[in-house]
């Protein structure tokens, strides 16, 4: 059964919503019509975020911390769960400069501070990693995002873009994966596992996703988990 957010983490995440400079973080997520997207948008990403939350908080444990890989609006209330609830330090990673600035007004009185920079340059390790819509990102991998959603048209797509965006992406994996103490956990979307689970091929590396799927706010793949590290049954049956 799912536990709901105490009140007072509820409270905090309204709060922090409520502090959020929409107009300006309109024209980031979107070219045009930010105002009406985050007019839709806002109520959901409380609601679908602090549903999340509410999964996260059962599969997580206190003395543990978080790396969150391009984190934005959606993630707060993850984040402030992990943090009010569990008491765990969160690292929230995210390059648009001008989103965290933005993002850090609104958490001010919140111990919670999202970093401007590469995500793999966070120091130490990590039982969660959370990377939701980064690695399918299309505004930075553009070939990789069409083959992904089986949009790529054959007449021109350009497989060498393609190649060097799934290098990076590879590479990325790496970075990130590196941190990840194990038994870890991973947050991701349905479209962005197979990267986990092909590093974890690569790295002789046992996974489990999980079955469940959870719907988020601003992207349309839905969230999962994938428990990286664990050996299920087979430890079991060890002597
Ligand atoms: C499509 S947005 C997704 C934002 C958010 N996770 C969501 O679901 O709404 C991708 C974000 O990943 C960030 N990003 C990409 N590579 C990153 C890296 N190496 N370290 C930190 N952030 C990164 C970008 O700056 C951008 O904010």
């Amino acid at each position: 059964m799912r536990r709901p957010l105490p009140s007072i983490a509820s409270r905090a995440i309204n709060e922090v919503y409520s502090r959020l400079d929409y107009r300006r973080l309109g024209t980031i997520y979107c070219y045009e019509g930010g105002d009406a997207f985050w007019r839709t948008k806002r109520g959901t990403c409380v609601r679908l975020g602090s549903r999340i939350a509410g999964i996260l908080r059962k599969k997580l444990a206190r003395g543990g911390r978080s790396l969150y890989v391009g984190a934005g609006v959606a993630e707060i209330p993850a984040l402030m769960m992990e943090t009010t609830a569990l008491a765990r330090p969160v690292e929230p990673y995210n390059l648009r400069r001008n989103e965290v600035v933005l993002l850090n007004q609104a958490l001010r009185t919140i111990p919670i501070r999202f970093r401007a920079r590469d995500a793999a340059t966070a120091k130490g390790r990590f039982d969660h990693l959370w990377i939701v819509s980064v690695l399918n990102d299309p505004e930075r991998f553009p070939h990789l995002s069409l083959l992904s959603y089986g949009r790529a048209d054959p007449v021109s797509f350009k497989p060498a873009r393609f190649e060097r965006e799934r290098a990076i992406v590879q590479s990325m994996v790496d970075r990130c994966m590196r941190k990840l103490a194990l038994p870890g956990l991973v947050t991701t979307t349905t479209e962005e596992v197979v990267w986990i689970a092909d590093w974890c091929h690569r790295n002789q590396t046992p996974y489990l996703v999980e079955r469940r799927q959870y719907p988020t706010a601003l992207v349309g793949d839905p969230i999962c988990f994938i428990n990286i590290g664990w050996r299920g049954r087979s430890k079991k049956r060890k002597r």
